[in-house]
């Protein structure tokens, strides 16, 4: 199997059901591989973070020329996700990132500590009511979907009565980070990005008027005071990008974090007696299930190469996370969890300039949950069939039902 049917596989539905046996395919491949004309796999370990630490790999940018298909970038959640830090490059991302790393600092996120354990015990009250007689609760629906939308709307300052549509429109807009976009799901991505960005255009303007200590009211203020740091149009995109960024992904990360646990009952046991530290137990559930799958750069400059397969000026280099994140050259029996594993470093945060701002409280929330789930349910077990979200990029489940008495 080439590079190219390895690609057409993983976006198939089985291929994206499954597409650990194709990464695998493609580690017989070698750390790179070329995948038909102009694109190119980063799937080893050091050749994937390699790509991402180079600026000379940029993302795919909307605004200038680096875009592959100029019909998609017609979309308005293209463009508004495209003049967000994650698809920026050089100076501008430079620009704003730093302003944005500074009001979301280590200082903010402990700061929310207190707000996320709330959030968890409500949710597992939550959970217990509706498992009281002994009937199945999903998780997703009852918990990894709600925990994520909640701290991020603590973080931006978003009032907890305007939340509730949030997890249907940050669902609809990240149709528009896949690899490939359907039509359909792109329209509803453009209506989720304009009801988003129309919301985060009245939230500035009433924390302009009324300043708070939060996300939005700290960029909003930059806005207006010094525009050559960020544009009105910069600060919309990127209050969007937040919400999104940091809400399908740690929801994903929950999910899959459960769905392993409940078939490794050491684990679990470990983190209920404390043997198992719940730091370790996040990292390996990043390793082996990573919620992003996948990055893509485009090269910026002639003669790259990826671990030595050329990437002329121009084409796509799809950054395999997932596989790379079981490079056999780089973990001992990568198909297996072990939580044990204290040289994890999975590359599911991304490297580089574009690496996840959010990586610190995703770990808080994961670390604060899991413990407390299992705490609160020492009965908890699966409780019937679980479905997986049919996507590529974001891989993370649709409904994992379990019971808690
Ligand atoms: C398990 C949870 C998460 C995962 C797996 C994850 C993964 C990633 C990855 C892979 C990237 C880099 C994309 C690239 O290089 O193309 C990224 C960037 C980013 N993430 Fe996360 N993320 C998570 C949670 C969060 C949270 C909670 C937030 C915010 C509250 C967040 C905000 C961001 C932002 C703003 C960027 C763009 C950074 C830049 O381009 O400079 N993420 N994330």
């Amino acid at each position: 199997m080439d590079g190219t049917s390895i690609v057409a596989e993983l976006l198939t539905g089985e291929g994206r059901a499954d597409p650990y046996p194709l990464y695998a395919r493609a580690h017989e491949l070698g750390p790179a591989a070329p995948a038909g004309p102009g694109t190119v796999l980063a799937v080893g370990y050091a050749a994937a973070d390699r790509v991402l630490r180079d600026p000379a790999f940029a993302p795919e940018d909307v605004e200038g020329s680096a875009l592959r298909d100029l019909a998609v970038a017609r979309h308005s959640s293209v463009t508004l996700l495209g003049r967000s830090i994650l698809q920026r490059s050089a100076a501008d991302h430079a620009r704003v990132r730093s302003l944005i790393a500074s009001s979301f600092n280590a200082r903010r996120v402990a700061a929310l500590r207190p707000a996320v354990g709330a959030a968890v015990g409500r949710l597992l009250d939550d959970m217990a009511e509706l498992g009281a007689d002994g009937s199945p609760v999903d998780f997703m629906d009852a918990f990894a979907f709600r925990l994520p939308v909640e701290v991020i709307c603590e973080l931006l300052g978003v009032p907890a009565r305007d939340r509730r549509p949030f997890r249907g429109l940050a669902g609809s807009l990240t149709a528009a980070l896949e690899l490939v976009q359907d039509l359909d799901e792109l329209t509803a991505a453009d209506e989720a990005a304009d009801e988003l960005s129309g919301y985060f255009t009245a939230l500035v303007a009433e924390r302009l008027a009324r300043p708070r200590d939060d996300l939005v009211s700290d960029l909003a203020r930059t806005a207006v005071d010094a525009p050559g740091r960020i544009s009105g149009a910069e600060l919309l995109a990127n209050l969007v990008l937040l919400l999104v960024a940091g809400f399908e992904t740690t929801t994903n990360l929950l999910g899959n974090g459960l769905a392993l646990l409940l078939h490794h009952p050491q684990a679990m046991d470990g983190l209920r007696t404390g043997a198992l530290d719940p730091a370790l137990f996040t990292d390996e559930v990043l390793r082996h299930d990573s919620p992003v799958q996948l990055t893509t750069r485009i090269a910026t400059a002639h003669g790259l190469r990826v671990a030595g397969v050329p990437a002329p000026a121009g084409s796509l280099v799809l950054v395999l996370l997932a596989a790379a994140n079981r490079d056999p050259a780089r973990y001992d029996r990568p198909e297996v969890f072990d939580p044990g594993r204290t040289d994890s470093l999975p590359l599911s945060f991304g490297g580089g300039p574009h690496f996840c701002l959010g990586s610190r409280l995703a770990r808080l929330e994961a670390e604060l949950a899991v413990p407390a789930l299992l705490d609160r349910f020492p009965r908890l077990a699966p409780g019937g069939v679980s479905t997986r979200r049919d996507r590529l990029v974001l891989r993370g489940y649709e409904t994992l039902p379990v019971t808690v008495r």
